[in-house]
C-alpha cells in the first residue's frame, strides 16, 4: 500500500502513546520495559493515587479486533491523522540486538489498517517506554543511549519508512526526564512522592544533552535515507507567568523555569547554544555537566523538519526554596475547577505559537497534543454519550486559538487532540481521564463524550487548508 499524504493538507488528528493504550504487555515476544516493572513490581501508583495500576492491559489496543473498533470510531469522527508511538521493547526486547518479527509486524498491519481508512499514521519512536535493560543500564544518563537509539530507529525507518511520513523523535523529553521518570523513582523509593533535588535536576541535564544528540542523529540519518517523509521532534510547553508579578523572585523564577522547559530546547536545535542561565545552573549542581561545541554543531545541524507542539496550559511559578532550582510550578494553578495539567487559559497557547514564530524562524509546526480532564465531575453518563462540558470548552477555545495563529502567519499544519479515548495517565494510573471517547476499563467499552461530536463539528466546518 503507497498511499501518500500531501505535505500541505492540514491535519486534524488524535494522539496516544503505547504504553497508555496498548496492553498486551507480554504478548508475542515483547520485552520488559522502565514502566512494565514501574507498575508491576514498584507499584509506582500506589504513591499518587493509593492503588496500583499498570498498563498490562490499557485500553487493548494492542488487540486487532479492538483497534479496528477504534480506527472506525475515529473515521466517525472524520480526522485524517492518528499519532501513536512505538514500544521500542516489542522491536527489540532487550533494548539492542536481537529484532522481533512479531512485534515488527504489530506495527506494520496497524499501519495498513489505518491507512486503508485514510487515516494518515503518524509515529512517535519514543513515548517514555524504555526497554527495561537499557534502563538498568543507566538509560539516558548512558551516553550509549544515543547508539541504542540510533540503531533502534533505523528498524523503523527500514520497515515503515516507505508508508510513514511523518515521524517523532521524541515526545516531551523535558517531561519525562525532570517531572514524570523523576516521580515514578520516587515512588519507587518511598521518598516524599513530589521532591525533586536540585542535584537530581543537574543530573538529568545530562540525560537531556544526550537525548537531543540522538535526536539529532535520528534526524540525520533519516534524511540520508531520502524516503520523501519529515522528522520532528515533539516539545511540551508551559508559558510561565509569575504568581506575583510584582515580586521579584516569582519573576525571577519564571525565567528559570522559562529558560529550563522552553528555551532549552528551541535554542539548542534553532541557535546551536543552550541559555546560559541555566547551563550555569545545571553545571552549579552538577559541574560533570559539559558539552562540547562540535556536540552543539551537531544538534543545531540536523534540526527537525518541523516542531510538535504539546500544550495544555500556562503554570504560575512561585519562588519557593524546596523546589527544584527555586520554582514551583505544579501546586499553583489558582483556578477554582482545576484542570489536571494547569490553568485553562488558551490565550497562551496563541502567544507561544506566535513566540516560536517570531523567535526561531516562523517552523513548521505540528500542535502533537493539546486536551483536559477535569475529574468525574466533567464525565457523566447519560445514556448514550458523557458529557464533559468543561473539556468541551476547553477543546473549542483552544481550537480557536490556534487557528488565529494561523491566521496570523504561525506556518501550523495540524492538530492532535490529546486523547482519544481515556487511557493510562502514567503514575495516576486510570484515574485522570483526558479522552473525547469514555472508557469503561472492566468492559473495555467505548462511548462518545460530548467533546467528541463537538470536535467532530470542528472538523467538518473548519476549511482545512
Ligand atoms: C504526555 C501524555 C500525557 C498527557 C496528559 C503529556 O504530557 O505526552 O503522555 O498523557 O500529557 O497529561
Amino acid at each position: 500500500m503507497t498511499t501518500m499524504f500531501a505535505q500541505n493538507k492540514f491535519l486534524w488528528g488524535v494522539a496516544s502513546a503505547a504504553y497508555q493504550v496498548e496492553g498486551g504487555y507480554q504478548a508475542d515476544g515483547k520485552g520488559r520495559s522502565n514502566w512494565d516493572v514501574y507498575t508491576n513490581e514498584y507499584q509506582v501508583t500506589q504513591a499518587f493515587i493509593d492503588k496500583q495500576h499498570t498498563g498490562n492491559v490499557a485500553i487493548n489496543f494492542y488487540e486487532r479486533s479492538q483497534y479496528l473498533q477504534d480506527i472506525a470510531l475515529m473515521k466517525q469522527l472524520g480526522v485524517n491523522a492518528y499519532r501513536f508511538s512505538i514500544a521500542w521493547s516489542r522491536i527489540l526486547p532487550n533494548g539492542i540486538g536481537e529484532i522481533n518479527p512479531k512485534g515488527v509486524a504489530y506495527y506494520h498491519q496497524l499501519i495498513d489498517d489505518l491507512l486503508a481508512n485514510d487515516i494518515e499514521p503518524v509515529v512517535t519512536n519514543f513515548h517514555w517506554d524504555l526497554p527495561y535493560q537499557l534502563q538498568e543500564k543507566g538509560g539516558w544518563g548512558n551516553s550509549n543511549s544515543v547508539q541504542w537509539y540510533a540503531e533502534y530507529v533505523d528498524v523503523l525507518f527500514a520497515n515503515y519508512g516507505d508508508r510513514v511520513k511523518k515521524f517523532i523523535t521524541f515526545n516531551e523529553p523535558f517531561i519525562y526526564l525532570f517531572f514524570i521518570d523523576l516521580l515514578a523513582h520516587n515512588a519507587i523509593a518511598k521518598a516524599n512522592p513530589y521532591a525533586i533535588s536540585n542535584e537530581t535536576y543537574g543530573k538529568q541535564a545530562e540525560a537531556v544533552h544526550h537525548l537531543l544528540l540522538a535526536s539529532a542523529i535520528a534526524t540525520q540519518n533519516y534524511h540520508q535515507l531520502n524516503l520523501g517523509g519529515v522528522i520532528g521532534i515533539t516539545l511540551s510547553f508551559t508559558p510561565t507567568i509569575p504568581l506575583d508579578a510584582n515580586n521579584a523572585e516569582d519573576v525571577r523564577a519564571a525565567t528559570v523555569f522559562d529558560g529550563l522547559h522552553n528555551r532549552w530546547f528551541l535554542d539548542a536545535m534553532y541557535k546551536g547554544k543552550y541559555p546560559d542561565d541555566i547551563v550555569k545552573l545545571h553545571q552549579q549542581y552538577n559541574p560533570a555537566f559539559q558539552v562540547s561545541a562540535e556536540e552543539m554543531q551537531l544538534i543545531a545541524a540536523h534540526k527537525p523538519d518541523f516542531i510538535g507542539v504539546n500544550f495544555y496550559a500556562p503554570a504560575y511559578i512561585k519562588a519557593d526554596a524546596s523546589a527544584p532550582y527555586g520554582a514551583e510550578w505544579f501546586s499553583t494553578n489558582p483556578d477554582e475547577v482545576k484542570m489536571f495539567n494547569g490553568p485553562v487559559r488558551p490565550e497562551y497557547l496563541y502567544q507561544l505559537l506566535v513566540w516560536i514564530k517570531n523567535e526561531y524562524g516562523n517552523p513548521t509546526i505540528y500542535i502533537t497534543e493539546n486536551g483536559a480532564g477535569f475529574g468525574a465531575a466533567d464525565e457523566q453518563l447519560d445514556g448514550n454519550i458523557v458529557r464533559d462540558p468543561l473539556r468541551t470548552d476547553y477543546i473549542q477555545r483552544h481550537i480557536d486559538s490556534a487557528m488565529q495563529a494561523k491566521r496570523d502567519g504561525v506556518d501550523l499544519r495540524g492538530y492532535f487532540l490529546w486523547s482519544f479515548c481515556d487511557n493510562f495517565e502514567w503514575v495516576f494510573g486510570y484515574d485522570k481521564r483526558f479522552g473525547i471517547v469514555y472508557v469503561d476499563f472492566d468492559s473495555q467499552r467505548r462511548t462518545p463524550k460530548q467533546s467528541f461530536y463537538a470536535y467532530q463539528q470542528i472538523i467538518n466546518e473548519t476549511p482545512s487548508k
